[in-house]
């Protein structure tokens, strides 16, 4: 390189140490200022005049004992290098942003860096403006502190709604507890009120229905003092009786079968289902445990009522040509099974929710802590089975 050569080169160092964003300062063996670029000039509001040859701490007295210091000291007599990130050490220098007028202090991110030169130890010092960085660092931190807010909310929330899941499911359950308590109640009390009116019907209303009729016997025989027309109004009066008789004995049937008070739940179901079969032309599978056998009241109505309903549908519905009933007694269950070879249910009501004749019969099973099901049968048809605790 020629003499001319290493003059431009100087000069274009110079020019570029002059226009480098970043600060630049060379110190020597003893701490004076060698190198001021012009960025550490603006911003530090010291002239590199002023600096050259000058001890960093009379430039800087505060920097005196700090830890600056120390990390220069390193470099120097030790050949250590360093960083002073900005997040760790805001401002190791004191400088200021521009315009100084309005300065505030510089967010700098500064390496210090040994320089082996000809004469002996220098100390390179790099200052970078750190304040984008920081922003965007604070920005980060916002940004995180936010995300965490969020998701512990979200987490808050999500407990909250797995709680008020619970307390609803918890209340949906006593809600039904509850609901079929009160059908189980109803049916009972309803049971038990037809028992009453059918009870009175027989002693009230049979004791004047067999009053008239002595009366009317009597009239018969005396009538032959009577006029001739009073023969057939007598007569019609006799028939008008007759009917109201079996009306009476056709609505106290329906509310209390006396067959059952009298004779027990097989015979009545017996004969319920003979003569349903007799109607429907029904071919009959009939398998009922010997007829002595003694059941509650209220178990009897309950399993009664359900044969009643399940052969009503049948009989409704199911244009069946076939019908099986089945009660099978052990030492701790009664099953009832109902079944018949008829069209099936429409797709649809095989899974609830039921019409009433159906939720009736669950709900009179249920109320026994029972179970209840009705399905399809192959190849087609339908069956009820009901399963009954004895001891419920
Ligand atoms: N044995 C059966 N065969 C065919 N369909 C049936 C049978 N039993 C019940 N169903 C169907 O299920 C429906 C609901 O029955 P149910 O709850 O007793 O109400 P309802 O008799 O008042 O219609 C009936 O309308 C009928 O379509
Ligand atoms: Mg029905």
């Amino acid at each position: 390189m020629t003499q001319g050569e290493l003059h431009s080169q100087y000069d274009l160092g110079l020019l570029a140490l002059a226009a480098l964003n970043v600060g630049v300062i060379v110190l020597d063996q003893d701490e004076r200022v060698r190198l001021w670029n012009s960025w550490i000039e603006a911003h530090s509001g010291v002239t590199a005049d002023a600096a050259r040859g000058r001890p960093l701490l009379e430039l800087f007295p505060q920097l005196a004992g700090g830890y600056f210091h120390e990390t220069v000291r390193a470099a120097l007599h030790q050949g250590h290098p360093a960083v002073l990130s900005q997040s760790l050490h805001d401002a190791p220098l004191p400088l200021f942003t521009i315009p100084l007028s309005a300065a505030a202090s510089l967010l700098q991110h500064v390496h210090v860096i040994p320089l082996a030169g000809p004469s002996g130890r220098h100390c390179l010092i790099q200052v970078n403006d750190a304040s984008a960085a920081h922003k965007r660092e604070s920005m980060l931190k916002r940004k995180a502190r936010l995300l965490q807010e969020s998701l512990e909310l979200q987490r808050t929330l999500t407990e909250e709604l797995e709680r008020s899941h619970i307390n609803l499911e918890a209340l949906v359950q006593a809600r039904t507890a509850e609901l079929e308590e009160l059908a189980g109640h109803l049916q009972d009390l309803s049971e038990r009120e037809k028992a009453d009116l059918a009870r009175e019907l027989h002693d009230e209303l049979g004791a004047l229905l067999t009053a008239i009729r002595i009366d009317i016997s009597w009239l018969q025989r005396t009538i032959s003092e009577w006029p001739a027309t009073a023969g057939t109004k007598l007569q019609r009066i006799q028939d008008n009786l007759d009917q109201g008789i079996q009306l009476k004995r056709r609505i106290m049937e329906g509310m209390r079968p006396t067959l059952l008070s009298n004779f027990g739940l097989v015979v009545t179901l017996q004969e319920l289902v003979r003569e349903r079969a007799a109607l429907n032309q029904w071919e009959l599978a009939l398998d009922l445990p010997p007829e002595d056998l003694t059941l509650g009241e209220d178990l009897s109505i309950t399993l009664f009522r359900i044969t009643q309903e399940a052969l009503t549908n049948a009989s409704k519905y199911a244009q069946a040509s076939r019908v099986m009933v089945r009660l099978a007694v052990d030492e701790a269950n009664i099953v009832l099974t109902v079944e018949d070879d008829g069209i099936g249910m429409p797709a649809g009501t095989v899974q609830p929710p039921y019409r009433h004749g159906i939720i009736g019969m669950r709900h009179r099973v249920l109320a026994r802590k029972g179970q209840f099901a009705i399905e399809p049968v192959a190849p087609h048809g339908t069956r009820v089975t009901v399963l009954i605790p004895r001891a419920g």
